[in-house]
């Protein structure tokens, strides 16, 4: 099944905008979304496709960004939803966000999107995101 290729709520719009195909460091495909408000982009969501371990232990298959200057607004909890909500469409029941421990903003669109934390896992020494300086991830699940 196709996702759709824009989806609208509460003023923030999400418009698929570039296929990814795999590369490292994340070895699954990525869409990427801008997030509009009022016809302006203010940021970008990422999807990344699919189900691996990988995925939902460290990088998660949801992340977003919004611009400076556009923060705070609540676009990126309502891109989020969206996002959810295109995944939910797509089948998903489940869905991993992952974010540094010290990313308030960010673990805070976690809860406002209803994600739960489950736990806060080390990164292996190994790991790509070990050699990134990251040492910790937030794991958070959001029942779709
Ligand atoms: C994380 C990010 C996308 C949030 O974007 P945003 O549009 O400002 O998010 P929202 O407005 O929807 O929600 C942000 C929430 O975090 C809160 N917040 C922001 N900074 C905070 C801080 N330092 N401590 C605690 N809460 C904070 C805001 O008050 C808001 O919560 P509220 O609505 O209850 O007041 C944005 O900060 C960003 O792009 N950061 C850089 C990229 C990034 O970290 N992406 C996530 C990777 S996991």
């Amino acid at each position: 099944m196709m996702p759709p290729e824009s989806v609208s709520r509460g003023g923030v719009t999400l418009c698929l905008d570039e296929y990814f195909e795999p590369r490292p460091p994340i070895d699954v495909p990525v869409l990427r979304y801008r997030i509009e408000v009022a016809g302006q982009t203010v940021g970008e969501l990422r999807r990344r496709l699919g189900e691996t371990s990988d995925l939902r232990r460290y990088f998660g298959q949801i992340g977003y960004e919004v611009q400076p200057a556009f923060r705070g607004r609540g676009h990126a909890s309502m891109a989020c939803r969206q996002g959810l909500a295109v995944m939910q469409g797509l089948g998903y029941d489940e869905v991993w966000i992952t974010c540094n421990p010290e990313n308030r903003a960010s673990r805070r669109v976690c809860e406002k999107v209803g994600a739960v934390l489950v736990e806060t896992v080390d990164i292996p020494a190994g790991h790509v995101m070990y050699q990134h300086g990251i040492r910790q991830k937030c794991r958070y699940r959001v029942r779709v």
